[in-house]
């Protein structure tokens, strides 16, 4: 029986709907048989976490912001991510490498080349599946964020020029990988954002699990 595994990333600007539609996609990808582990970057592991609430409210240079980043992600990656993925575990993952190029090398300004190294050396070479990218104009998501208790962590409170910077670099991230991407407009009402969802993991299941269920060939 082939067993394959798919390693789905969701990634925006924040307040561009990614939080919205996590809970969907999860009960989606369940009611459809897949046994998947989902989680977040930054984040995912007791480690990641910790390091996530040092992201997410302490000041740092843009070096140190980056590289804590990805001493997050190896640490979800080793000991999560690849793991579940060698067991034929779907995993989902709430931002991932693409956020680095987007937040660091785009809205930091560090460069694509700077975060590619990093990515080299912990990635190697392993990107997403598919990546769902929820994308809306900057100053329509600003509108959306901070409503949550605590107000809004230090890259809520970022720049609409900061923003700008992200989005073009996400943009940059699709136009040099299109196939791996699925980009939703995230001005859509969430009924038709979510049918476009469930043809697009629909696919996904198709392409990845279709002969793994009930097929012992
Ligand atoms: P986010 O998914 O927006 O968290 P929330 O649950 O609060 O919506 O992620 C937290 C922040 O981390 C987000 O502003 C983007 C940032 N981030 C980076 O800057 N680089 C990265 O590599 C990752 C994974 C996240």
């Amino acid at each position: 029986m082939r067993q394959s595994a798919c390693f789905i990333t969701l990634e925006g600007l924040d307040g561009a709907g990614k939080s919205t539609h996590v809970p969907w996609i999860e009960a989606w990808l369940r009611q459809a048989g897949v046994h998947l582990l989902s989680t977040r970057e930054p984040g995912g592991t007791p480690l990641g976490e910790a390091l996530r609430e040092l992201l997410l409210h302490q000041d740092m240079q843009a070096r140190t912001e980056a590289l804590l980043m990805f001493a997050a992600r190896n640490e979800l990656w080793q000991t999560r991510i690849q793991p579940a993925l060698a067991q034929g575990q779907w995993v989902l993952c709430d931002r991932h490498i693409d956020a680095s190029y987007a937040y660091q090398g785009g809205g930091r300004a560090l460069g694509h080349e700077a975060i590619r190294q990093l990515d080299d050396w912990v990635m190697q070479g392993r990107t997403p599946d598919c990546t769902l990218l929820f994308d809306l104009a900057p100053d329509l998501a600003r509108r959306r964020v901070g409503r949550g208790e605590g107000g809004p962590d230090r890259f809520e409170q970022e720049s609409t020029a900061f923003f700008l910077r992200v989005r073009q670099a996400y943009h940059e991230r699709v136009a040099a990988d299109p196939e791996r991407f699925h980009v939703l407009d995230g001005s859509l009402p969430v009924h038709a954002i979510q049918d476009r969802l469930g043809r697009i993991l629909q696919q996904l299941v198709d392409q990845f699990a279709g002969h793994s269920n009930g097929s012992t060939s």
